[in-house]
């Protein structure tokens, strides 16, 4: 057992006690950004002449020496030390000697997991941007395959308005650009370096700070000691960020799920993200999409995890606060790899435009545009709302659509119709007159679409 401290003890640690409290199972994830954290440590300190040159050439020496032993898989994280600290420190002493000592002068392990935790989780939020930015890539590439795809918009998940698959993605488009613009948000506000924050109230020695911070690119030193050591904010926006992701997945899955059922049949998941079933042959089942909005619920955890661990937190540093890494190392393994899986179903679905073009015939979705025409021809709105529900009862009972209908029994309920009803229900003319912007119409769409192509090669 290696561990940092034990001058004011009579007594070994208990053995279960000291497992209980050891975090090298799951701290080790940090060990590049130890290290990277301590080599800039013993910079700052030589800058300010507490440290000698040579004493922080052979300390960083000794550092780089351990990163590039264990990258090469030649030195093994030993896990019987207490933390991912103890074990860099503890094998520094052993490779230099006695100046490895020195290295811990001026901070505590308090600040130092608190850099540790930043530095790891800034690259995070930039990689999760960066999977979010690949996804996006994918349904700007649906979009603009399916400006035309006709399908049923839905409201209550019943057939609503016609609008088209590039309408349907985009709005997708829309909540994962937010989400990765969240995470710009989150780089913001946490991109501030808590080392030289001490055990909790700063050190007695002469530190740079800004100095560290700018070696690390941070914008600057955080401003209060105390603060620094116990802010866990970051991460928890970042959870929820992370949250956000998973459930507009999880919607989108949802979907998928509904559309690729042998009753809708709108899309039809690639062989590759999709599993059989040991008991029916005829199976071929959407699990990727289910363990996405499955994990959703996982991801959630981690949030409420932190939030309720972080409530009846005094200040300062407590160690209830070791509890943030594993949970939040969880979610965040769990949120990328449902992204790139996601991508990739996507990428491969194949879409049954025919289906959903039918599917938006048939159904009604055209019946507030066949009011709309009547409301043209001079009805008032409320009197069209009556007659085209009327008309629709008489195509439940004759099983048929509006579009299908001959003029004269169209006429037998309204006089206003004429030949020129046709062409204003097809689906076409449905969804071409919405022409708003944001609206399904392909013009409106294709301004749309290269707003999104702007946004993704990163001009906006
Ligand atoms: N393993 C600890 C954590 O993750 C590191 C900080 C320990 N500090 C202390 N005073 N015990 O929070």
């Amino acid at each position: 057992m290696a561990q940092l401290w034990g001058g004011r003890f009579t007594k070994e640690t208990d053995r279960l006690v000291y497992d209980f409290n050891a975090s090298i199972r799951f701290d080790r994830r940090l060990f590049h950004q130890d290290i990277e954290g301590s080599i800039v440590h013993v910079k700052m300190l030589a800058k300010q002449g507490i440290l000698t040159e040579s004493e922080r050439d052979s300390i960083a020496a000794g550092l780089e020496g351990i990163r590039e032993d264990v990258d090469a898989g030649r030195l093994v994280i030993d896990e019987t030390c207490e933390d991912i600290h103890s074990f860099a420190e503890a094998e520094l002493i052993r490779r230099i000697g006695d100046v490895g000592k020195k290295l811990h002068t001026g901070r505590s392990r308090n600040d130092q997991v608190a850099l540790d935790m930043r530095l790891y989780i800034r690259e995070q939020v930039i990689e999760t941007d960066r999977l979010l930015k690949e996804l996006l890539s994918v349904i700007l590439k649906i979009m603009e395959e399916n400006v035309e795809t006709y399908m049923p918009g839905f409201t209550h998940l019943q057939k609503a308005q016609p609008v088209t698959l590039a309408h349907h993605f985009g709005a997708y488009f829309e909540m994962f650009k937010r989400d990765g613009q969240r995470m710009a948000d989150i780089y913001e506000r946490m991109n501030y370096c808590p080392l030289g924050a001490g055990a909790l109230a700063g050190t007695t020695y002469p530190l740079d700070r800004e100095y560290s911070a700018e070696l690390m690119g941070f914008y600057g030193p955080t401003m209060n000691s105390m603060d620094s050591v116990s802010d866990r904010d970051y991460l928890i926006e970042f959870m929820a960020a992370l949250s956000m992701v998973m459930m507009h997945m999880s919607r989108f899955c949802e979907e998928i799920i509904i559309w690729n059922s042998n009753e809708y049949q709108f899309v039809e998941i690639d062989d590759a993200y999709s599993t059989g079933s040991s008991i029916m042959p005829q199976k071929k089942n959407p699990d990727i999409a289910e363990l996405v909005r499955g994990k959703t619920g996982r991801v959630y955890g981690a949030l409420m995890s932190l939030l309720t661990t972080m409530k009846g937190l005094p200040l300062a540093y407590n160690k209830d606060m070791q509890e943030d890494k594993e949970v939040s190392f969880d979610a965040l393994d769990t949120v990328k790899s449902c992204i790139v899986l996601f991508t990739g179903m996507l990428d491969t679905l194949k879409v049954n435009k025919e289906r959903m073009e039918k599917s938006a015939m048939n159904g009604f979705a055209n019946a507030t545009d066949a009011a709309d025409y009547l409301v043209m021809k001079g009805v008032p709105f409320r009197d069209a709302h009556g007659i085209i529900g009327r008309l629709v009862l008489y195509c439940i009972e004759k099983n048929t659509s509006i579009d299908a209908l001959s003029l004269a029994e169209l006429k037998a309920i309204s006089e206003q119709f004429d030949e020129d009803i046709y062409e204003a229900v097809s689906l076409k003319t449905c969804v071409e007159k919405r022409l708003t912007i944001g609206a399904p119409g392909a013009e409106a769409m294709r301004r749309v679409i290269e707003l999104h192509r702007e946004y993704l090669k990163g001009d906006d």
